[in-house]
């Protein structure tokens, strides 16, 4: 991972509107780890991550930011629900659990770099074994051409796609099941049990070659990777560049709740080692914890950081608040991101031969009355554009459809909005002045 904080942040601008500090934030935190990484082992040992807290209100960009935030930086990522852990039926400590599933995602991320390392020389071997098996099946076409003429046309074809819907009787790998056995999803693979003792079973299947390709291909792959230097490759990435995303934090934090629920603190008190740094064992071996970055983002309507047990908020050194959205936010939202709503709707509709187009005012005026519905009533941030969107288009997605081929252009202006949204803001305006 090699981005500066800058690149970082423009990556998440094509995303996510405004919440400069809280973008900024969590660039700096990856930077430093791959600044870390940089230095002598000894330096490297003193230097921890500075964890963030986000708080802002619902909708804004919490999630998002993480979300988009993995997709970038390729770094094993992991997002639980500390309210996950309050649940009835929730053993003791298996807040373990988490960095369990981060190493899966780190030995999955490994995993599929080494397999792409050895593409080239599985998928040869992957078509050699084809060849066979295709020469075989037509040698009645052979005549009097070299077998290696014939079996070279043969590739040629097999490369061109000539075959891909061609059955076969393929000689495969059979798989074992992976089964939960372990309470909190710790899945335990018995293939990678006993594949270990026993020869691996293969059995006949009817596949097109295109399909028994690619189980051949996964196959010489497998072959050529050495599963324990990814075992080792998959814990030291989880260790140095891992990322948890622990959402909802506020919800564990403040004064104990009434009921059937664990107690907030006690959940508190149990992830407090994992992030304070403790070692976990995973089936690929042990983890330590101490410089896996963690994030962890809450509304904080109720509770505040504050009420978070003193150890825990000492251990998120950056908190970073993130605003509510204006009309120009939503603005923004609406036609500035990559896929943003107006693109996806008018992707969907074009399926259906509809060409739909926004003018400027349409878009003022679709922002100008979520912002006013979240005022009113609940402030839900960027979810209103989804409803208010989808309320909108309702008319046209329903008639869209069964038509003919001739593609309609339908632009939605400002009056469109009004009239359409009309009912929405009524309901709403109403509304404030009963409450
Ligand atoms: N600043 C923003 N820019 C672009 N899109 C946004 C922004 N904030 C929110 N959205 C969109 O709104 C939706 C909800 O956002 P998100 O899941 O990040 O909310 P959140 O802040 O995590 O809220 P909650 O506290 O309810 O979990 C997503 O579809 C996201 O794409
Ligand atoms: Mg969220």
């Amino acid at each position: 991972m090699n981005l500066s904080p800058k690149q970082i942040v423009n990556e998440l601008n094509k995303h996510i509107i405004g919440q400069e500090e809280a973008k900024k934030a969590v660039a700096i935190a990856l930077r430093n780890r791959y600044r870390r990484a940089c230095l002598s082992q000894e330096l490297r040992d003193e230097i921890t991550p500075k964890n963030i807290i986000m708080k802002g209100p619902t909708g804004v960009g919490k999630t998002e930011i993480a979300r988009r935030l993995a997709k970038l930086v390729k770094a094993p990522f992991v997002k639980v629900e500390a309210t996950k852990y309050t649940e009835v039926g929730y053993v003791g400590k298996d807040v373990e659990g988490m960095v369990r599933d981060l190493v899966e995602c780190s030995y999955r991320l490994v995993k599929d770099e080494k397999a792409e390392e050895v593409r080239v020389k599985a998928t040869d071997a992957a078509e050699k074994k084809m060849v066979r098996i295709l020469a075989e099946l037509k040698k009645n076409d052979r005549g009097e051409t070299a077998r290696e003429v014939f079996e070279e046309n043969l590739l040629n074809s097999l490369r061109k796609g000539v075959f891909d819907s061609t059955v076969i009787e393929a000689d495969v790998r059979e798989e074992l099941k992976s089964m939960e056995l372990m309470p909190g999803g710790a899945a335990i693979n018995l293939g990678s049990i006993f594949g270990e003792m026993l020869p691996p079973k293969r059995k006949k299947r009817k596949l097109t070659v295109k399909e028994a390709m690619d189980l051949y291909i996964a196959e010489e792959s497998e072959k050529l990777i050495d599963d324990d230097a990814v075992k080792d490759e998959a814990l030291r990435r989880a260790e140095n560049d891992g990322i948890i995303f622990i959402d909802e934090i506020d919800k564990i934090a403040g004064k104990e709740s009434s009921g059937v629920d664990v107690s907030r603190e006690g959940v508190q008190r149990d992830i407090l080692p994992i992030v304070e740094g403790t070692t976990v064992m995973t089936k690929y071996g042990a983890v330590k914890t101490d410089y896996i970055l963690f994030i962890a983002a809450g509304a904080f309507h109720v509770s505040r950081i504050e009420d978070l047990i003193p150890e825990l908020q000492g251990r998120f050194p950056v908190s970073v608040e993130l605003k509510s959205l204006t009309k120009e936010d939503f603005m923004q939202i609406l036609t500035n991101t990559e896929h943003s709503l107006t693109q996806q709707y008018a992707v969907l509709l074009a399926v259906d031969h509809i060409d739909l187009k926004f003018t400027p005012d349409a878009i003022e005026a679709i922002a100008e009355i979520s912002e006013e519905i979240n005022l009113t009533s609940e402030d839900i941030g960027a979810r209103r554009l989804h409803t208010v969107m989808e309320y909108l288009l309702e008319d046209i997605s329903y008639n869209a459809g069964g038509g003919d081929d001739v593609t309609v252009p339908v632009e939605i202006d400002r009056a469109y909005v009004e009239e359409h949204l009309k009912n929405m803001t009524s309901d709403r305006n109403l509304k404030k002045y009963v409450l």
